[in-house]
C-alpha cells in the first residue's frame, strides 16, 4: 500500500461527562495535545455537549463527532436528533456502534440509512462493524464481516465510498462486554485483511486500498503502539482509555510518532 493514509485517533466518551465536565476535560486535553497534519483527533462528547464543546474546540486540533443521530431530517421522532440540528457542530458521526446495535436494537437497515444520511450531509460517517463471541467461536467471523458491510454500505456508491471510515470493533473485545480482552493483532490484521478484501469485491481495489481502517476495543496506551504499528490499520476508536487525559494523550503521542 503507498498511499500514506492519515492515522485517526477517535475517542468516544459514550455517555459520562456532564457538559460543565466535557468542557473542563477539552480544556485539559488542548493544553496536551498539539494540532498535527499526521494524526486527526476526533472527540464524540454526548449529543448534549457538541453545541458548547464545537465552539470552545480549536478545529485545527480537534474535530467533532456525534455518537449517534436519526436519518431522517425532522419530524415526529421523540428523543432523536437530526443531522440538520447538528450539521454545524460535527465533522464525524458513528454510526452502528456495537451498543447501538446490540442495546438499542438498531436495526442494519437503519445503519444503512444513517451512513447514507452522514454522507448526504458531509459528515464523514465512522461505521463500526465486527464479530460478537459467538460469532468467532463458530468460525463464522468472516460473515459477519461480510454481511455487516454488506448491509452498512448498500446505499453507498461507488464515488462516495472514499467519504467511510470502518471501525472494526470485535464486540468481545469492547471493555464494556463481560470478559472483554483486548484483541491480538494478528486477529486485528486478518480483520482489516476481510474487510479491504469485501471492499474491493463491492468498490474496487482503489477504494479498497483508500478507504481507513480503525482498531476500537479495549486500547489503552499499553496497547496502542502494537495496533498502531499494523499496516494497514488507520488508527483507533477508543472507549474507557479515552476518558483519563494521561492514557488518551499518550495514545495521540504514539499515533504521531508511527
Ligand atoms: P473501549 O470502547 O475502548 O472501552 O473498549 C471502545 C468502543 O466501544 O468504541
Amino acid at each position: 500500500m503507498d498511499t500514506p493514509r492519515k492515522k485517526y485517533i477517535v475517542a468516544n466518551w459514550k455517555m459520562n461527562f456532564t457538559t460543565g465536565e466535557a468542557s473542563l476535560y477539552l480544556d485539559k486535553l488542548s493544553k496536551r495535545i498539539q494540532p498535527s497534519r499526521k494524526v486527526q483527533v476526533v472527540l464524540a462528547p454526548s449529543t448534549i455537549s457538541l453545541q458548547p464543546l464545537s465552539l470552545q474546540i480549536n478545529r485545527r486540533q480537534f474535530k467533532l463527532s456525534a455518537q449517534n443521530f436519526y436519518w431522517r431530517e425532522y419530524g415526529a421522532y421523540t428523543g432523536e436528533v437530526a443531522l440538520s440540528q447538528i450539521r454545524g457542530f460535527v465533522d464525524y458521526a458513528i454510526v452502528g456502534h456495537s451498543e447501538r446495535r446490540y442495546v438499542f436494537n438498531e436495526s442494519e437497515e437503519d445503519i444503512a440509512q444513517k451512513v447514507a444520511a452522514a454522507i448526504r450531509s458531509n459528515i464523514t460517517p465512522i461505521l463500526c462493524i465486527g464479530e460478537t463471541a459467538l460469532d468467532r467461536k463458530e468460525g463464522e467471523t468472516a460473515a459477519a464481516i461480510y454481511s455487516q458491510l454488506t448491509s452498512g454500505l448498500h446505499q453507498v456508491s461507488k464515488e462516495d465510498i472514499s467519504k467511510v471510515i470502518i471501525a472494526y470493533e470485535p464486540v468481545w473485545a469492547i471493555s464494556s462486554n463481560k470478559n472483554a480482552k483486548p484483541a491480538k493483532p494478528i486477529d486485528i490484521i486478518e480483520a482489516e485483511r476481510i474487510i479491504r478484501k469485501h471492499i474491493a469485491k463491492l468498490y474496487g481495489k482503489e477504494a479498497a486500498e483508500e478507504i481507513s481502517v480503525l482498531y476500537g476495543g479495549s486500547v489503552n496506551k499499553d496497547t496502542a503502539p502494537a495496533y498502531l504499528q499494523l499496516e494497514g490499520i488507520d488508527g483507533l476508536l477508543i472507549g474507557n482509555a479515552s476518558l483519563i487525559a494521561d492514557q488518551f494523550c499518550a495514545i495521540v503521542e504514539i499515533a504521531k510518532g508511527v
